[in-house]
């Protein structure tokens, strides 16, 4: 868990909504193949719902995302949670199609939220994905 969020996440600490969490203490759910560990999900439920905090497939398009998120959404269920909801930036094209195919519905742009994790992040890339600049935290959500 902690060699992955090393890799992906630039360590263990995550922000979403201006909190930090220590994704080493969260729930977990690890993906297994026949090659090994293949995927990882940390999520936390509190009385807002489920949130999924990190996601991630080592392989792409195996359908390693599509287990884990079902299997995330199932511990919600047992725990009674109403709502899935997560968070991820604006540069990240392909979790929000992946999550929109998923089901999950865009419910909030927060404009300038990872300008202001990144005060409590640094490591933040100010450019991600398809180098597209960062700077906004998209809410997607699932009613249960
Ligand atoms: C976004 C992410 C989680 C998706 O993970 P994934 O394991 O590739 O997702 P899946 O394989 O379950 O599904 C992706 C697509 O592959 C397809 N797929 C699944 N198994 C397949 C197979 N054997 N052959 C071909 N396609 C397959 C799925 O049907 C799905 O297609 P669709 O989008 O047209 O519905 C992954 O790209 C990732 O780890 N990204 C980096 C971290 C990140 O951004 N996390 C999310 C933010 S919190």
């Amino acid at each position: 868990m902690v060699r992955l969020l090393r890799e992906r996440w630039a360590g263990p600490l995550v922000v979403s909504r201006g909190r930090i969490h220590d994704a080493t203490r969260l729930r977990a759910l690890l993906a297994e193949d026949a090659d090994g560990r293949v995927g990882l999900a940390t999520f936390r439920i509190d009385d807002a719902g489920a949130e999924l905090v990190t996601l991630d497939a080592v392989i792409q398009r195996r359908g390693i995302a599509t287990a884990l998120l079902r299997a995330v959404t199932e511990a919600a269920t047992a725990a009674r949670s109403r709502r899935l909801w997560l968070i991820t930036t604006n540069d990240n094209v392909d979790a929000l199609r992946f999550y929109q195919r998923q089901g999950l519905r865009l419910v909030a742009v927060h404009r300038g939220a990872v300008d202001e994790a990144r005060r409590l992040k640094p490591q933040i890339p100010i450019v991600g994905e398809h180098e597209i600049e960062v700077h906004d935290e998209l809410e997607l959500e699932r009613w249960l």
